[in-house]
């Protein structure tokens, strides 16, 4: 399966190992859907900057480049991306785009392209560049829509899966199809009902997606409701103003609900814990992007 490039980046990464630098351990939360236009892009920026807000140091990356997508959602032009870097067209420092203190947007890919990499030194540049971001704490990942190979790759690559799905029959159908595709993966998956009218609609609808993924995949799967977000005008809005509804609207229940997402992550997180740098941020997302290829 593994080809020869592949085994060689492999290779690559494991020589970056032995930097003895230890760095913190960093949380690769994949946010990902059956059906597109279900959020994940408007949850993904929100619960960065949410977390971020509690201090936690929070990269977002940005792995389903087209239009309306965290640039939008963050208000910003993004100009060069990581396959620029690994090109060696630009550095990592140049493609970073700060949002708040703590929040770093990364610009992405979605995946097919990253590992045609043939040149290694640019490769192994990149992997050292790369060590600015192993202070992250946590890094959310924004992935496309559907279930490619490329975005397979990324949910491999995660600590926390989760899907974002809506109340409609379609979404729910999808997903239901994509969680099906990822108990082949691994068997803890989260899920976030978006645009709900209340919590009991969105339990309604877990428990539903839930008794037929346990009647039909079985095994050991793990499906667990990470949380729920209202439907609220003003999160549309706020999208339209090219600004983010927790930020807009403190108060606004869709902001609770993406608090206590971003509690429950945050809870997971292993502090304290040190890696060493390939591990941890950037270089440690691609470290694990080459282990599962
Ligand atoms: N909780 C919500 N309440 C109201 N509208 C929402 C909510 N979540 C998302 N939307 C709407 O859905 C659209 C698609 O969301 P987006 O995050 O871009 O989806 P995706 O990234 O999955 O394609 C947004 O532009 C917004 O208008
Ligand atoms: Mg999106």
């Amino acid at each position: 399966m593994m080809d020869h490039q592949a085994k060689k980046l492999e290779e690559l990464v494991a020589s970056n190992e032995k930097t003895p630098k230890k760095s913190k351990k960093t949380r690769f939360v994949a946010i990902t859907s059956g059906k597109g236009g279900v959020g994940k892009s408007t949850i993904s920026s929100n619960l960065a900057y949410t977390l971020a807000q509690k201090g936690l140091n929070v990269g977002i990356f940005d792995a389903d480049i087209g239009l309306a997508n965290l640039d939008v959602m963050f208000n910003v032009k993004i100009k060069k991306n990581i396959l620029h870097v690994l090109k060696g067209e630009a550095t990592v420092k140049d493609i970073l785009i700060p949002i708040t203190r703590n929040l770093i947007l990364i610009p992405g890919e979605s995946g097919d392209e990253i590992l045609k990499y043939s040149d290694m030194a640019l490769f192994e540049r990149f992997m050292q560049e790369a060590q600015v971001l192993d202070k992250l704490d946590i890094m959310i990942i924004d992935t496309g829509a559907g279930i490619g190979e490329h975005i397979q790759m990324f949910l491999n690559a995660a600590d926390d899966v989760v899907v974002v799905t809506v109340p409609d029959p379609a979404a729910i159908t999808d997903a239901y199809a994509t969680i099906k595709t990822i108990a082949t993966l691994r068997d803890d998956i989260g899920m976030i009902m978006n645009q709900v009218k209340n919590e009991r609609e969105a339990v309604a609808v877990f428990e539903k997606i839930k008794k037929v993924a346990d009647a039909n995949i079985g095994g050991g799967l793990d499906l667990k409701l990470l949380g729920k977000i209202n439907s609220d005008v003003k999160v549309a809005n706020s999208i339209k103003q090219r600004a983010l509804f927790s930020a807009l609207y403190p108060s606004s229940i869709a902001t609770k609900d993406i608090e206590q997402i971003a509690a429950k992550i945050a809870a997971k997180l292993e502090r304290n814990v040190l890696v060493t740098s390939n591990e941890s941020g950037l270089s440690g997302l691609f470290r694990r992007l080459m282990e599962h290829f």
